[in-house]
C-alpha cells in the first residue's frame, strides 16, 4: 500500500548508506529503499532498522532490495556505491574501479526514477558527479556531490573544540574538491556571529584548516579497513532533507559550475541553494588572490580527474 510519504532511495548498503538509512529514517524524510548488489545485504539492514521503529518510534516504511524497479518514482538517490579507500591509498585511487560502478547504478538508477535529484557520495567525489551525470542524463541542477556537508562538519567540529563552544554555533564555509586540496575559508567562518579570527590565533587556525583538509584520510588511518560514514551520511542526509522538504537551505555541495566562479562546467563544491528542484541557485562569495590561487589549485585536480574520466568512459 502506498503512504504518502516522499520516496527517497540509498543505493549502496556498506556502512555510508546503512548509516544514511539510519539518519533518514530516524528523522521521518520519507519511505527509504535500500538497494545493493549483494542479495540478502540490503533486505537484511532493511529489515533490521524497520524493527527499531518501535523502539526510536519513527514512522518510515524501509524496504531492501537488489532490484532497481523497487526504487521506481524516488524524490532523491543517494548513491553511495563505490570501493573506500584504505590506508596509503588517495581517494583518486579509486577512480577506475568507481567509475564503473557509479556508471552503472546512475544509468539504472535514471531508468526508474527520473524526476529524482541524486546525491552522489562515491569517490573520488568530484569525479563521480560528473561520471553520474553523464552516464544518467539528468539535468545539471539534479545532480549533486556530497563532500562540501561533511567537510565543513570536520571544520566546525575541530574550531568548536579550539574555541571552547558548541558545535551548533560554529557556521564556516569550504570551496573546491574533495581532496586534501580542498580549500576551508577561515574568512568566511564564524562562532556566534563573530569571525573565528577574532577568537583564536593564526597558528591555531591554520593547523585547524590542514587537519579539515587531510580529516578523511585520518580516519582512514584509524580504521584501516575502510573511511569514514557517521558523518559522511549524516551530511548526505542533510542535503536529502533540504530536498524533500523544500527548504532552501544554503549548503556547500559539488554542484555544476559553468560561468559561475570561472570553472567551465565542472562539479566542484560551492555554496548552493539546495531545494525541491534540486541546486536551485549558486552562489558566489570573494575570494582573496590567495584563496582564488588555492581554489584554481583544486578545481585543476578536479578537471585532471575528469579527463581520466572521459578516457573511460569512451571505453
Ligand atoms: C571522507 C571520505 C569518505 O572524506 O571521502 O571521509
Amino acid at each position: 500500500m502506498a503512504s504518502g510519504r516522499k520516496k527517497l532511495s540509498i543505493i549502496g548498503a556498506g556502512n555510508v548508506g546503512a548509516s544514511c538509512a539510519v539518519w533518514a529514517a530516524r528523522r521521518e524524510l520519507a519511505d527509504i529503499v535500500l538497494l545493493d548488489i549483494v542479495d540478502g545485504l540490503p533486505q537484511g539492514k532493511a529489515l533490521d532498522l524497520a524493527q527499531a521503529a518501535p523502539v526510536e518510534g519513527f514512522e518510515a516504511r524501509i524496504a531492501g532490495t537488489t532490484n532497481y524497479a523497487d526504487t521506481a518514482g524516488s524524490d532523491v538517490v543517494i548513491i553511495t556505491s563505490g570501493l573506500a579507500r584504505k590506508p596509503g591509498m588517495s581517494r583518486d585511487d579509486l577512480l577506475a574501479a568507481n567509475t564503473r560502478i557509479v556508471r552503472e547504478v546512475a544509468a539504472e538508477t535514471a531508468r526508474y526514477s527520473p524526476d529524482a535529484v541524486l546525491i552522489v557520495v562515491s569517490n573520488p567525489l568530484d569525479a563521480m558527479v560528473y561520471v553520474a551525470a553523464k552516464a544518467s542524463g539528468l539535468p545539471a541542477h539534479r545532480v549533486i556531490g556530497q563532500a562540501g556537508v561533511l567537510d565543513t562538519a570536520r571544520f566546525r567540529t575541530f574550531l568548536a573544540e579550539a574555541i571552547g563552544c558548541s558545535v551548533k554555533d560554529i557556521s564556516a564555509l569550504l570551496l573546491g574538491g574533495h581532496g586534501d586540496d580542498m580549500v576551508p575559508l577561515p574568512r568566511y567562518a564564524s562562532a556566534g556571529g563573530i569571525p573565528i579570527e577574532q577568537l583564536l590565533p593564526r597558528s591555531q587556525i591554520d593547523a585547524i584548516v590542514e587537519r579539515t583538509r587531510k580529516g578523511g584520510g585520518e580516519i582512514v588511518a584509524l580504521l584501516k579497513t575502510g573511511s569514514a560514514y557517521y558523518a559522511p551520511a549524516a551530511a548526505s542526509v542533510q542535503m536529502a532533507e533540504a530536498i524533500l522538504l523544500d527548504q532552501k537551505r544554503i549548503l556547500p555541495c559539488a554542484v555544476r559550475c559553468d560561468r559561475e566562479y570561472g570553472v567551465g562546467g565542472y562539479w566542484v563544491g560551492v555554496p548552493a541553494v539546495l531545494g525541491a528542484s534540486g541546486c536551485e541557485k549558486i552562489i558566489e562569495v570573494e575570494l582573496t588572490a590567495a584563496e582564488r590561487k588555492a581554489f584554481d589549485g583544486s578545481v585543476g585536480h578536479v578537471k585532471e580527474l575528469v579527463a581520466q574520466v572521459e578516457g573511460l568512459l569512451r571505453k
